[in-house]
């Protein structure tokens, strides 16, 4: 059996080809690593520990704030506060963004974007989880303060984004814009280990992903979408955790959709920090992903922290099959 290759080799490997400052960058890679095999052993616990259920409170979005989300909010800023190579972060669970103070941090070149806990409803019920980041070159400069157009940037200009998959395995798949690489945890050694090189999603796939319960909240256009694929005998699949659809869509090809609704008519997800990570991921495997007026997700200007957009996105052909609708 060959030798496994493990996150840290991967990244000092690929460190000579980064566009970016390679120390600096690589080392906040391994931080994310650290935080998500932290996260991992928390949430393959969660039923032993007092840390399912709700925090009887609720975030920016307006999301109930589970235990775990919390939890794994405040690990993500202390380990990305720790590596003294982030400036800052923006997160799901925090109304704005916070700045680290300490003077080597605060000089750093780089911001961090996180969903902590992706998929809050499905801790418990111990369906799959994830975690999602995404990392940004500060506009600012180094020697000044933090600004809110440090985070707000559009996803074409982010520098790495990656996820965290709490699932039957426990993967890290990320870019730094040379490709998909994913990672599965190897508990033996405790190390995320190289399982999934240069991940490339087929150009299409029998599967749509959407919850269709709100089917008649969707425009028409999605509608019809719908009975087009319902006619052809695609699958219907959805987790109703984003990492989980989008990391199968990347295996198996097909279209993950969260179109607009009464309640949220920009859709649910966050731009910043859900779909612009997860877009930059499906763009570097080969595929798309767009919002429901066509926009190239990694195109949109980026205005708030918590906006909100329509997310339709996976391999090339299915994505254009859906535009035929819009
Ligand atoms: P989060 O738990 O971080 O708020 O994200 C949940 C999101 C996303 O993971 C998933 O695709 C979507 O909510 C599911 O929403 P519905 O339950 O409305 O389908
Ligand atoms: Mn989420
Ligand atoms: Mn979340």
């Amino acid at each position: 059996m060959s030798r496994r290759i493990t996150l840290d080799e991967f990244i000092v490997s690929k460190q000579k080809s980064y566009s970016e400052s390679s120390g600096e960058f690589s080392g906040l890679l391994r931080h994310l690593g650290i935080a998500a095999k932290i996260i991992n052993r928390v949430v393959n616990k969660a039923g032993l520990m007092d840390i399912l259920g709700s925090e009887e409170m609720m975030n920016s979005s307006g999301d109930a704030v589970q235990k775990l989300d919390n939890y794994s909010n405040q690990l993500m800023m202390e380990y990305m506060a720790n590596s003294g190579i982030c400036a800052g972060i923006a997160s799901e669970e925090l109304d704005d963004f916070i700045a680290f103070a300490d003077p080597i941090s605060s000089r750093s070149s780089y911001v961090v974007v996180t969903d902590p806990l992706d998929g809050s409803s499905n801790i418990d019920v111990n369906i799959s989880v994830g975690t999602i980041f995404g990392i940004y070159r500060r506009l600012s400069p180094e020697d000044s303060p933090l600004q809110l157009s440090d985070f707000c940037q559009k996803g074409k200009d982010l520098v790495a984004a990656g996820y965290v998959l709490y699932g039957t395995s426990t993967m890290l798949v990320y870019t730094y814009g040379d490709g998909v690489n994913g990672f599965t945890y190897d508990r033996g050694i405790g190390e995320f280990c190289l399982s999934h090189p240069n991940m490339v999603i087929p150009d299409h796939g029998k599967i749509y992903s959407l919850n269709q319960g709100n089917a008649n909240e969707f425009s028409d256009q999605i509608r019809s979408y719908i009975d087009h694929v319902s006619n052809k005998n695609y699958s219907l699949r959805y987790v109703g955790s984003m990492v989980a659809d989008v990391h199968r869509t990347l295996c198996k090809g097909g279209v993950f959709l969260y179109p607009g609704t009464v309640k949220n008519p920009q859709g649910k997800l966050r731009l910043l920090y859900e779909g612009n990570p997860m877009s930059m991921i499906v763009e570097q495997a080969g595929g798309m992903s767009i919002d429901e007026g066509s926009n190239r997700i990694l195109e949109l200007p980026v205005t708030s922290l918590h906006q909100r957009s329509s997310i339709i996105m996976g391999a090339r052909k299915n994505v254009e099959e859906v535009m035929s609708f819009l």
